[in-house]
């Protein structure tokens, strides 16, 4: 099972040592763990790190592709330089992913950076939202129709808290313990959710799957407890990259971190045969977009 988790000692972002083995993690769902690289941040950086930066009415702090900020509270220097940070950290983010995943560079389309102040621990929720329970990333209102979610997370921790996440085990066995128990999915059902602008596209039967995957593996309470999973702790400055909609995983505590999502489609991945859909389609025997 530890090896669900893959330790990367380079110093710098940018590998100049294409390795295909570090692909080969990543697209069989490990989690690769970057413990030596360095995000430096100034004075002014590290006074952004209290959850008072946060606007009680968002959930995270957001840079988008244009360069807007949401979320967050403080003057325009604050929120210029709150800005900035995230702005380098999206760079750092694309040079790893560029470097390391060079054959999806040209596919990779960028998400929002996030970062996310509030500690863990202190956040209570239902049992669909609440993250500190295994799962996959499957987003109930944007169905993605198979198209993969690299993240990027870094612990910034000011205080040299790790953040301590568990991962769970392989996908295929997620999707053979869990498949067989899945609600069929109903084409009318997903036409009036999207109607009522419930999801913002049709849901398709690859994204009602992944969503019954998501909530039966958080449902499980004794599949929380007892199947195979590791604890593992990133301390702080460590960065750790993963397909999380392939990825199982759970953030236990921890506070400061930030998020650069990439969007792949999943025909532009090395092989093809270990996505979640091929998989998915492997196991049904149907297509399922
Ligand atoms: C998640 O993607 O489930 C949460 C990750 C984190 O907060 O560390
Ligand atoms: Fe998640």
């Amino acid at each position: 099972m530890n090896t669900q988790v893959i330790d990367v000692n380079d110093t710098e972002w940018e590998t100049h040592l294409v390795a295909n083995k570090w692909l080969n993690y990543l697209e069989a769902g490990k989690v690769l763990h970057f413990t030596n690289l360095n995000f430096p941040l100034s004075e002014f950086e590290k006074s952004f790190f209290t959850p008072e930066i946060r606007n009680p009415k968002s959930r995270n702090i957001s840079l988008d592709a244009s360069g807007h900020l949401k979320g967050a509270v403080g003057n325009a220097e604050v929120q210029a330089g709150l800005a900035t940070m995230m702005a380098r950290y999206r760079a750092h983010a694309q040079t790893l992913v560029n470097s390391y995943f060079p054959c999806y560079t040209e596919h990779l389309s960028v998400a929002p950076t996030s970062f996310r102040p509030n500690q863990i621990e202190t956040r209570s929720q239902s049992w669909r939202a609440d993250d500190k329970r295994l799962h996959v990333d499957a987003f109930p209102s944007r169905p993605n129709y198979g198209e993969r979610i690299l993240r990027v997370f870094i612990n910034v921790n000011p205080n040299n808290v790790p953040r301590v996440w568990r991962v769970g085990e392989p996908f295929e066995d997620i999707a053979q313990r869990f498949l067989p128990n899945t609600k069929p999915y109903s084409a009318w059902q997903a036409k009036v959710l999207n109607i009522f602008g419930i999801t913002k596209s049709l849901r398709s039967e690859y994204d009602h799957l992944m969503l019954q995957l998501h909530d039966a593996m958080k449902h499980d309470l004794n599949y929380q407890s007892n199947s195979p999973q590791l604890t593992i702790e990133f301390p702080s400055g460590s960065v750790w990259v993963c397909f999380s909609d392939q990825a199982s995983h759970a953030a236990m505590s921890g506070q400061f971190m930030m998020e650069q999502t990439f969007h792949l489609p999943a025909q532009n991945q090395y092989d093809t045969n270990t996505s979640p859909l091929a998989r998915l389609q492997g196991y049904t025997g149907r297509q399922l977009i």
